[in-house]
């Protein structure tokens, strides 16, 4: 876990990057929307636990906080959720009903706290109208993003992640190769199912945020890009006739071993 860094006046960047063997890092953001009403957009991983508790207290006040907004109930975006509840003892958890039920079945998610949201449904954070949108590109049916009417930003939960050579903070410091390879080879992996849409349908889902026009897109596994939405909606759109991505194989595995012995020799 790293240091929060602010991408915007009121949106503070919580980052994590996680090494994949082999292929690079997979940034892991979790967000505060610094709104009138403060939101947490994810809570991380539970492997950082202490950090991310740290992190989240050095850029809020968790009393603050009124809403927990959970992106979908994948463990990389839950990972500290019942930490969290416990300190923001004033904030409610938004999230679709399906994600809520689910988490129901590991842990006693407090309902009477629970604020349940489909694609399309919007709460006020006071300042702002924060609307729930599925991504076009989803790895888990609870899938909502949120549009922020304040900061024209959509945060987008696994869409427009990238696997990458380093870890990065600025899109800006990408080279356009590693962006558009990392990016389709995540979308081909985490949503595997796009290689059986047709494209010209699965372009009309890319219309919805193309309709959306956000400024700046803070995925949850890249970091913020500002005013380039259309370029990587180009991108999303070559996913679904990529060549689908190959999981690594224990073959794989026994390399990336072997590998890591020799190093400690
Ligand atoms: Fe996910
Ligand atoms: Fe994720």
């Amino acid at each position: 876990m790293e240091k929060p860094y602010q991408a915007m006046p009121d949106i503070e960047i919580l980052p994590a990057h996680f090494p994949i063997p082999g292929m690079g890092f997979l940034a892991v953001n979790a967000f505060v929307i610094k709104a009138r009403e403060p939101v947490l957009v994810d809570t991380g991983m539970g492997i950082d636990s202490d950090e991310f508790m740290k992190a989240l207290e050095s850029v809020v006040d968790p009393k603050d906080l009124k809403w927990i907004w959970l992106t979908h109930d994948d463990v990389d975006h839950t990972g500290n959720v019942q930490k969290v509840l416990e300190v923001a003892s004033n904030a409610r958890l938004a999230a679709n009903s399906l994600a809520v039920l689910r988490m129901s079945t590991a842990w006693p998610v407090p309902m009477d706290r629970v604020y349940w949201l489909n694609s399309g449904d919007s709460i006020s954070a006071g300042d702002r109208k924060l609307t729930a949108v599925r991504p076009p590109m989803f790895d888990n049916p609870t899938t909502i993003g949120i549009y922020d009417s304040k900061s024209e930003a959509f945060f987008s939960a696994d869409c427009f992640g990238a696997i990458l050579p380093s870890p990065a903070y600025h899109a800006d410091d990408l080279a356009e190769g590693d962006l558009a390879q990392g990016m389709i080879g995540w979308e081909s992996a985490d949503s595997p199912w796009v290689h059986m849409v047709k494209p010209s349908e699965f372009n009309k889902t890319l219309d919805r945020i193309r309709h959306i026009a956000p400024k700046v897109i803070f995925s949850a596994h890249l970091p913020p890009v500002r005013g380039k939405t259309d370029r990587l909606l180009e991108l999303l759109a070559t996913v679904p006739t990529s060549t689908p991505f190959a999981t690594p194989n224990q073959t794989a595995l026994e390399k990336i071993l072997a590998e890591k012995r020799g190093g400690a020799d």
